[in-house]
């Protein structure tokens, strides 16, 4: 069905690979164009409540997008690359109903960290590698990358990142703010999984109304804290808010998942 992709159900978790090995992963057109229909038939998914994006093979998570692809684009058609891939995928993930992690397990570098940084958590194995490296081919990141980098690790470590083209270990990752956790390749979706399990005990819906309240605070001229009351609100009519309280009250655990 995808020629870049492997899919794989685990209960409730969507995993998506990212399978252009030979390529270090690197997002052509059509593999962001099935990315996208991949997390959007995922987001659909009432059996789905947490999508995992990794890259197969033991080196590369995705090493940017494909420079193969645009090396002889127009100022026109470099627009396009980007304006497109953020639609299809960058704010799409970013604005995604359901968690979608990141599994970093190698190189996340250009196209390939805007990607991580476009997911809501991000895990690394020891062995990653992040960077945007852009400015080195005369370019710039174009899929979010000079927006996501600066909120995430602050502007004067993202500005000396992009910069330099610099391309930083796992644990710099960490100690930054880059990613959540570091672990060894070998338990890397084991702890992605971790995470996810610990997110499906909660109220989907409710996790929908974190996402929308916690983008709204990046969108310009809209108010976050009116959008938080607001998803607030909201939450007051939906069956997991009836199931969580009753839960409460009767001293069980909420069944959000029936
Ligand atoms: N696009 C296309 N092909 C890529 C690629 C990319 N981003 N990254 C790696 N590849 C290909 C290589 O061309 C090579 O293919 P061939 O065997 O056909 O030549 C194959 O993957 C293996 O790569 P290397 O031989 O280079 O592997 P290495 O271990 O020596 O180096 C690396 C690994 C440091 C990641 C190096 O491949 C590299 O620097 N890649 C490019 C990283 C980069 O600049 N990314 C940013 C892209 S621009 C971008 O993303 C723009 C944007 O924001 C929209």
């Amino acid at each position: 069905m995808y020629n870049n992709l492997l899919l794989e159900q685990k209960g409730h978790i969507n995993v998506i690979t990212i399978n252009r090995p030979k390529q270090l992963n690197a997002l052509n057109k059509e593999t962001i164009e099935e990315l996208h229909k991949a997390i959007k038939s995922a987001d659909e998914d009432l059996n789905t409540g947490v999508i995992i994006l990794t890259g197969s093979g033991e080196k590369s998570f995705v090493a940017g997008a494909d420079i193969k692809e645009f090396a002889d684009f127009t100022i026109a058609q470099g627009g396009e690359l980007a304006q497109k891939g953020q639609e299809l995928l960058f704010t799409f993930i970013e604005n995604c109903s359901k968690p979608v992690i990141a599994a970093v397990n190698g190189f996340a570098l250009g196209g390939g960290l805007e990607l991580a940084m476009c997911s809501h958590i991000r895990v690394a194995s020891s062995n990653a590698r992040m960077g945007l490296p852009e400015v080195s081919l005369g370019v710039i990141p174009g899929y979010g990358g000079t927006q996501r980098l600066a909120q995430l690790v602050g502007r004067g470590k993202a500005n000396e990142m992009v910069f330099t083209a610099g391309i930083i270990k796992a644990d710099e990752a960490l100690k930054c703010g880059l990613v959540n956790y570091v672990v060894e390749l070998d338990e890397l979706m084991a702890k992605a999984e971790d995470i996810a399990e610990r997110i499906l005990n909660n109220s989907g819906t409710a996790i929908t109304s974190v996402i929308r309240s916690v983008n709204a605070s990046y969108i310009d001229g809209i108010n976050g804290y009116d959008v938080e009351i607001e998803e607030f609100g909201k939450c007051f009519g939906t069956v997991d808010f009836k199931e969580g309280t009753i839960a409460f009250l009767e001293k069980r655990k909420p069944n959000f998942r029936k």
